[in-house]
């Protein structure tokens, strides 16, 4: 499988801070791969970069092949990269349809005036949830009266709609109830059976060795592992995680002298 999103080398320090160190990291259409390790790991830097929120000081990144260091967020954007952060970024006011195509409102013209086209917003809207398969009580209710988890789907809906090839997530489930985890992680495979491909960022490494193909850990700014998640377990990633070694590894050269 070719690669859609590759990133190679990347370094950066913030100051005398090093937090990158030369990471590496492929996502292939249609692949989830789990970007997991400890707080302060450097994975939210990471995804920033990818974004271009933030700059690297080292490495390349590819979409498709293409470089794209040298595109702005709001091109990288264009191009199919799409970051939904964790405080999501939602306006809680408003209604689904709103936030949905927040800055973006469908328009129509009447006596030469441009109107905002709420028929359509709440069409188009309804459409990309249905799409998704997404369950929320009522379109036309302010978000902000809506659980963790509907919120959460009203955000990758609104991701959706820019098209993307790639779809980051950081923390999706952390503030979720137990029930609706499930739910974000089914908007997740949804996702990835439309060959989007999907990073997930989250602490809950359940979550991660339930919907991920790949996971891919970071410890002190390095890429420590890279798992195959079919083969790989809890105590495996639990152990990169902390001390970027290889617990089983390590009890065998202990017991070979
Ligand atoms: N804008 C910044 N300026 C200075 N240091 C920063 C900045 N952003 C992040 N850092 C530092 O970079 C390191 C990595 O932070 P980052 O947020 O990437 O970690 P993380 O893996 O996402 O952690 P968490 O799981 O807690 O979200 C931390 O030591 C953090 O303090
Ligand atoms: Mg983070």
């Amino acid at each position: 499988m070719s690669n859609l999103l590759e990133i190679k080398g990347v370094s950066k320090s913030f100051g005398p801070v090093h937090v990158l160190d030369q990471v590496d990291l492929t996502v292939a259409p249609g692949e989830v791969v789990g970007l997991v390790g400890d707080n302060g790991a450097g994975k939210s830097t990471l995804m920033k970069i990818v974004t271009g929120m933030y700059s690297a000081d080292a490495g390349t990144i590819t979409l498709n092949g293409e470089d794209i260091f040298h595109h702005s967020p709001g091109e990288r954007r264009r191009m199919g990269i799409e970051m939904i952060y964790q405080d999501l970024a939602l306006a809680r006011q408003q209604d689904v349809a709103a936030n949905i195509f927040l800055g973006r409102e469908p328009t129509r013209s009447v006596l030469g005036m441009r109107f905002v086209d709420r028929a359509t917003m709440r069409r188009d809207a309804q459409a990309m949830i249905d799409r998704l398969g997404a369950r929320l009580p009522a379109i036309n209710r302010p978000v902000g009266t809506f659980s963790g988890g509907q919120q959460q789907s009203v955000a990758i809906a609104r991701a959706l709609t820019f098209n993307p090839k790639v779809v980051i997530m950081d923390e999706p489930t952390a503030a979720l109830a137990v029930r609706e985890v499930q739910g974000v992680l089914d908007l997740i495979r949804q996702l990835k059976s439309e060959g989007i491909g999907v990073i997930l960022i989250s602490h809950r490494l359940n979550d991660v060795l339930s919907v991920t193909d790949r996971i891919v850990v970071l410890h002190h700014g390095r890429a420590a592992a890279n798992l195959t998640t079919a083969e790989t377990s809890m105590a495996e990633v639990v152990s990169a995680i902390v001390g970027g070694v290889d617990m089983a590894e390590a009890a065998a050269h202990e017991a070979r002298g």
